[in-house]
């Protein structure tokens, strides 16, 4: 440790690391894990339990269904809310709210309140950047800070659940969806997750100002088929547990109390047909005491399509034959509550008359589904106030939060002889790109009820942060750049100032739901828009935006600086600028492997070993014939303005006993002269156990400020759960041997250490 070097003690990853595992028995060959088996949840609320006893006993079978039916804003009537219907999504109107709660609270016979849902994924009002690049800032507080905002300005006009956060893991870019989560890792996923539950919920999610999350979804719906949104999901049962299951598990254990059943089917069963993964983990291995909603029509969605299913509407699956069929299944594996279609409603009497639904399982939905409203305080507040709604929404602070995390969340790929930072006293920035004239695109795919004219540009950004320049527009083509017509003006206008900066990327709609695309490269021309820039000779900057991965050989291979946005929201224009004159200095990393070409994917740092690892030099092995072995840009890889040295890998054991950890402490050097942050991360790896594991995996990380000069000590802890894994028995295994860690800046760090797991 250097002089004046301090510890760090990581509070955040270590509370992660014990949520890590999800649930399952332990092996009898290692140690114990008792997070493994451990529910996630503490005793019910006695009270609680109560009030929800002595409605549900009031209550008709007809009246128990309406609970169990989740209706949209643009079907939802006054009817409905007199009928006892239990909850509405997306109605973001606080008069059109209050108006149906009163309805509900009091022309209905029981006057249960309604639960209002909505979409707040990155920011209701004050649009924050999207998950995928909040994740990039590898710093849960900045998901503390997105979700403490969104929880207030959502719960402001009377809604009391989001449909938030979404976990899902994926490794496939062409999926849009990829722009919601927090990338390929379980475990930086794990960390997210938690942070923006706890944020959303805080203490009591009764409280005005917070909201009960429904972590979605459930569950690998993040690895379709092809990257095609919604489509197939096949996976051995190690696989789900240790990779895609660990971020529901860290986001129930951290509170959310409620969950949706995605789209996709896995390994053959749809998800919201899916007792394994609903009754099975959800609700019994984990303890959880929540409901469950479907997806949007997914439950209509198991019926078989025409011709079995004349009545048309949403259909596929063909796991069951009707309406009445796909409510006996869902409801029996394990939905509580049925998103717009209402099979529910329409057959559920039907069902218990016949005996293929029973009188439990109902009480058992609509008791899961009151005792969330009991929670959340509906019951007492079912109104919210709406003279506070002003007062909450898009603050100063709020705006100021929004630039601060957008800056954060933001990572530096390249950066060639220091061509970042800009210098503050430029004379003259030409900015080319439609995408750094536009207000929409910063706000990104699911971007709420937030607004394009709050956002600022990128244009508008640079003229803030440099008055005295004179700073040039110039467009080039639009985002699909089918045409190179403004090519000419545009480098005209690079040719004329002192430095250029290109904006290129995808628009918000081409990630998100039902946006996926086979080719991740840049749109339309856009690549020849920056080679006609870097032919002016003069000097030039890349910024991205985009939702996904991008294929960027010939822009790592044009570009001397490439600063990735992502969908940075309403401050994306000041945060970018922040960045690229200096003011601050870029710490955050991938969550995600960049490929060199798309047909790499999918292309992940934690990728198991094979008999034959890959190697470019020999033929028989897992290579490809015309295409290197690794990314362009490795998960965890991010510049800075500054250079820093992680050295001194050092463990407090070179054993760990089941009932003991070990603490891995690196040091970390800030050589440059520019204060700025590094995130160091934490790698293991199992060498040798029962089945086949992942080169490494990601286990602790800390993102430190540090000033020039200056060192910090890192320390990680390390306990049995960690070195553990699931096998295909859904066992959780801790096994005897060596343990391999790496430290560093990315995923592929080469400081290691060793110590022993023994029996
Ligand atoms: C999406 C969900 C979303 C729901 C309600 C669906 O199409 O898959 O993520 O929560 O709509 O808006």
């Amino acid at each position: 440790m250097g002089t004046g070097g301090r510890r760090v003690v990581l509070a955040a990853a270590v509370a992660a690391l014990s949520s890590i595992a999800v649930g399952g028995v332990v092996a009898g060959t290692g140690a114990t894990d008792d997070a493994a088996l451990r529910p996630a949840r503490g005793k019910p609320d006695g009270a609680v339990e109560r009030r929800v006893d002595a409605l549900l006993a009031k209550m008709t079978l007809r009246e128990k269904l309406a609970q169990l039916q989740l209706l949209a804003d643009n079907q939802v009537t006054d009817e409905d809310a007199r009928n006892g219907v239990g909850a509405v999504l997306s109605l973001t109107d606080p008069e059109k709210i209050a108006h149906l709660q009163r309805v509900a609270v009091t022309e209905s016979r029981l006057k249960i309140p309604l639960l209002f849902a909505y979409d707040t994924i990155h920011g209701f009002r004050t649009t924050f950047p999207i998950p995928l690049a909040e994740a990039s800032s590898f710093d849960p507080d900045v998901a503390t800070t997105d979700l403490t905002i969104a929880a207030r300005e959502t719960a402001a006009v009377g809604i009391k659940q989001i449909y938030s956060p979404m976990v899902d893991v994926s490794h496939e870019p062409r999926w849009g969806r990829i722009a919601e989560g927090a990338g390929e890792d379980p475990y930086l996923g794990s960390v997210m997750a938690a942070a923006r539950v706890k944020a959303a919920q805080g203490a009591s999610y009764a409280a005005d100002d917070k909201v009960v999350t429904s972590p979605k979804h459930l569950a690998a719906y993040g690895q379709p088929e092809g990257g095609r949104d919604y489509n197939t999901t096949d996976m051995s049962e190690s696989r789900l547990l240790n990779l895609y299951l660990p971020p529901f598990k860290a986001a129930i254990d951290a509170g959310a109390d409620t969950t949706m059943c995605g789209f996709n089917a896995l390994s053959g069963v749809p998800a919201c047909a899916n007792d394994h993964l609903m009754t099975d983990i959800l609700k019994g291995r984990w303890g959880f005491d929540g409901f469950v909603e479907s997806d949007y029509t997914a439950v209509a969605e198991l019926r078989a399509c025409p011709p079995r299913n004349p009545d048309e509407g949403p259909c596929g699956h063909g796991v069951a034959a009707d309406g009445p069929d796909a409510a006996r299944i869902a409801f029996n594996a394990g939905v509580d509550s049925e998103m717009v279609s209402k099979n529910i409603t329409d057959f559920g009497a039907q069902l218990v008359a016949q005996g293929k639904l029973s009188i439990r399982r109902i009480d058992d939905a609509v008791r899961r589904v009151l005792r969330v409203k009991f929670r959340a305080g509906l019951f007492e507040h079912p109104y919210a106030d709406a003279s506070q709604i002003a007062p909450r929404t898009m603050t100063p602070d709020d705006v100021a939060a929004a630039r601060r995390v957008a800056a954060r969340s933001m990572v530096l790929l390249k950066n060639e002889g220091n061509a970042l930072p800009l210098s503050g006293d430029v004379g003259s920035v030409a900015v080319v790109g439609a995408l750094a004239n536009s207000q929409k695109d910063p706000l990104g795919p699911w971007s709420g009820v937030g607004k394009p004219e709050d956002a600022v540009t990128v244009l508008d950004g640079i003229k803030a942060a440099v008055p005295n320049a004179t700073v040039t527009y110039a467009e080039g083509c639009d985002v699909p750049c089918e045409s190179d017509a403004g090519f000419a003006a545009a480098a005209a206008a690079a040719s004329a100032a002192q430095v250029t900066v290109v904006v290129l990327g995808e628009s918000a709609d081409m990630s998100g739901e039902a946006a996926s695309r086979s080719s991740i490269d840049l749109p339309g021309r856009q690549e020849a828009l920056l080679q006609a820039i870097k032919a002016t000779g003069k000097p030039f900057v890349v910024v991205l935006m985009n939702g996904r991965p991008l294929t960027l050989d010939d822009v790592d291979a044009t570009a001397p600086a490439i600063l990735e946005s992502w969908f940075g929201g309403i401050q994306a224009g000041n945060a970018i600028a922040d960045i690229l004159f200096g003011k601050v200095n870029p710490g955050g990393k991938l969550p995600v492997t960049f490929p060199h070409n798309v047909g790499q994917v999918p292309i992940y740092y934690n990728h198991e070993q094979t008999g034959r690892p890959c190697n470019t030099e020999e033929k028989y092995n897992s290579r490809y014939l015309d295409l290197p072995c690794t990314p362009l840009y490795a998960f965890g890889h991010g510049l800075s303005y500054t250079t820093f040295q992680i050295a001194n890998l050092r463990l407090s054991a070179k054993t760990m006993k089941p009932s003991s950890s070990v603490l891995a402490s690196v040091d970390v050097r800030n050589a440059g002269s520019r204060a700025g942050d590094e995130v160091v991360q934490l790698y293991l790896h199992d060498p040798v156990a029962s089945m086949t594991q992942p080169v490494r995996r990601l286990r602790g990380f800390q993102r430190v400020t540090l000033q020039p000069g200056e060192t910090k000590t890192v320390s990680f802890r390390i306990d049995p759960g960690d070195v553990g894994f699931y096998d295909n028995a859904g066992r959780f295994r801790v096994e005897p041997g060596t343990i391999h860690l790496y430290a560093g800046s990315d995923s592929t760090a080469e400081l290691t250490a060793s110590f022993e797991v023994t029996q």
